[in-house]
């Protein structure tokens, strides 16, 4: 199959393509979506089939507005009513109870309840009005993989085996939704795994909001069955590294006395001390903020997998707003290994 390459004068062909149940991937503000109709199983079970996907994980539902989500819903509780307005569209994922008979298990994994998001990418939006027909929207990579932020990193994992991708651009947050759970009445409004919009920022707008424990311990049974599986690795090692010059130096230092190539996903001030190390592979992600090292992680793990590092490492910043985000990522492509001297 030819994997044909999308761009905004091609929606309508685009659309045409995912009404006849076929693949396409398509952009969001978070990571690459792979879209496919949602209320087709057999357009769904190839989802699952190209990504190589546990078939217990369940998928994102992507609407282009509250009234399409609405045809789905059992029941609509108030708080999601004040969350959409907030912030759809945009990086919340909002978990409730299904309509019955409306989706099938291919996108549930068997619960009860689905995830629904609209996500904030102009191009998307017009695809999902055009077709007229929700999509599902797993991140568009090989299972197990760090997700796609550009039409490229789809293009590499799923080149043949998708009908085309929509190409908007890299995407501007880089890593995925925040996943909430409405449907917990005991818990109350649960975060499942951490994004762009934070949990200070949902409490403002619905009061307390809890995150789930499957960041802490690793017998537990996560809610989102997604968090049980390996996630975001490249095939080289990653480390993390606390964010200070000494340490960056200290982690390097050590990888070269072992003959190893290192691979850095850091600031552009940090790889600026190692530009004569003939050892040393850089990826600037620009600023040392957390906004640009959220933005550019996995495409930094995916371009430095590519050359010839034998080790990389990356920074840690502080779990707090889109730090808690971008460290939960971070710690799954490390194997939670930190670098100590
Ligand atoms: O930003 C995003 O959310 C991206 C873009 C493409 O929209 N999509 C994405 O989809 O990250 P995916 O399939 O890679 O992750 C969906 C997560 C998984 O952890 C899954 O287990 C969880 O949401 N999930 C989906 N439906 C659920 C449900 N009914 N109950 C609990 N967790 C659910
Ligand atoms: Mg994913």
């Amino acid at each position: 199959m030819e994997t044909k390459r999308f761009t905004a004068k091609d929606i309508k062909e685009a659309a045409a393509c995912l009404k006849q149940g076929q693949l396409v991937s398509f952009p969001t503000e978070t990571v690459y979506g792979l879209g496919a109709n949602a209320l087709s199983e057999a357009a769904v079970k190839q989802v699952y089939e190209v990504k190589g996907r546990p078939s217990d994980n369940p998928l994102i539902v992507h609407v282009s507005s509250q009234e399409m989500m609405e045809n789905y819903v059992a029941e609509l509780p108030e708080e999601a009513c004040r969350l959409i307005e907030h912030f759809w569209p945009g990086p919340l994922t909002l978990i409730l109870p299904m309509k019955e008979g409306t989706f099938s298990s291919a996108v549930t994994g068997g619960l009860n309840t689905v995830a629904f998001r609209m996500p904030d990418n102009r191009l998307t939006l017009e695809l999902i009005k055009e077709a007229d027909i929700p999509l599902v929207g797993p991140s568009a990579n090989t299972s197990g993989k760090p997700s796609p932020t550009t039409a490229d990193h789809v293009y590499h994992d799923l080149q043949g085996k998708i009908a085309g991708i929509l190409d908007g651009g890299a995407a501007e947050i880089g890593v995925e939704s925040t996943v909430l759970d409405l449907t917990d009445k005991l818990a109350g409004p649960t975060i499942l795994r951490p994004g762009a919009v934070t949990r200070e920022e949902l409490a403002k707008v619905i009061g307390n909001v809890s995150m789930d424990g499957h960041l802490l311990g690793e017998k537990e049974v996560p809610k989102a069955p997604g968090m049980k599986y390996k996630h975001y690795s490249p095939e080289v090692p990653v480390w993390i590294v606390q964010n200070t010059p000494e340490n960056w130096t200290e982690a390097v230092d050590w990888a070269v006395t072992q003959n190893q190539q290192v691979g850095l996903f850091a600031a552009e001030n940090i790889l600026q001390l190692f530009k004569e190390n003939p050892s040393v592979v850089g990826y600037s992600f620009g600023e040392d903020t957390v906004e640009h090292a959220a933005k550019y992680l996995f495409s930094g793990l995916r371009a430095l997998d590519e050359t010839a590092a034998e080790i990389i490492f990356a920074p840690a910043f502080p779990e707090t707003g889109l730090g808690e985000a971008y460290m939960n990522r971070l710690k799954k492509a490390a194997n939670q290994n930190f670098f100590k001297n």
